[in-house]
């Protein structure tokens, strides 16, 4: 940008009246806050009071976040991270608290370069146990690019509400990065 433009977009800036140029408060910027919700949640005016959100830096401040607060809440005894996942969950969980475990659940079946579902129901099922957190990527999986179907999900959804699981979806979509991958797999 030139110096005169730069000197033309401040100016327009300060002219227009609806420009808000107060700090954000707290929470974050209250419309994107709302839009985020109504994407993830679809919310209605009457699920107010039961979703609470805060802005964060980037996804991974997202799950930084995240992922303190269920340490010093809930305290779960594990976390349950997808193999493969993104490279820093692992690290994310250890900085919130070494003392919670951190096992992975079977997701991918390299031999096939296919979802390993089976792999994941049955060692949530078997090893899991109530208060666990599962970080599930609610879509465009890192690194793998494979998500479940909807009635995988359903599956999963029943096997988290059975056991009292703490399902943590991490919601990144990735395209670049996951097409890379997905060329490094195969075709
Ligand atoms: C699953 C997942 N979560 C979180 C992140 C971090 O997002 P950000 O780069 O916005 O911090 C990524 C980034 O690749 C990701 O793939």
């Amino acid at each position: 940008m030139t110096s005169t433009n730069h000197v033309q977009a401040k100016q327009e800036l300060l002219n227009d009246p609806t420009a808000n140029h107060e700090h954000l408060p707290i929470l974050g910027h209250a419309e994107l806050l709302d839009g985020a919700q109504k994407l993830v949640f679809d919310t209605t005016p009457e699920d107010a009071n039961t979703i609470a959100s805060i802005q964060t830096i980037a996804g991974t401040g997202a799950n930084h976040l995240g992922a303190l607060f269920l340490a010093k809440t809930i305290r779960p005894r594990t976390v349950w991270i997808s193999d493969p996942t993104w490279i820093n969950h692992e690290e994310i969980w250890k900085l919130a608290d070494p003392d919670i475990k951190r096992q992975k659940y079977p997701y991918f079946n390299k031999e096939i370069l296919d979802l390993d579902f089976e792999g994941a129901m049955s060692t949530l099922s078997s090893m899991a146990g109530e208060g666990d957190v599962v970080i599930l990527h609610g879509c465009a999986h890192n690194p793998t690019g494979r998500d479940f179907t909807k009635e995988q999900w359903r599956a999963i959804a029943s096997i988290c509400e059975q056991k009292r699981l703490i399902p943590f979806f991490d919601l990144a979509y990735q395209g670049f990065a996951t097409g890379v991958w997905m060329k490094m797999l195969g075709p």
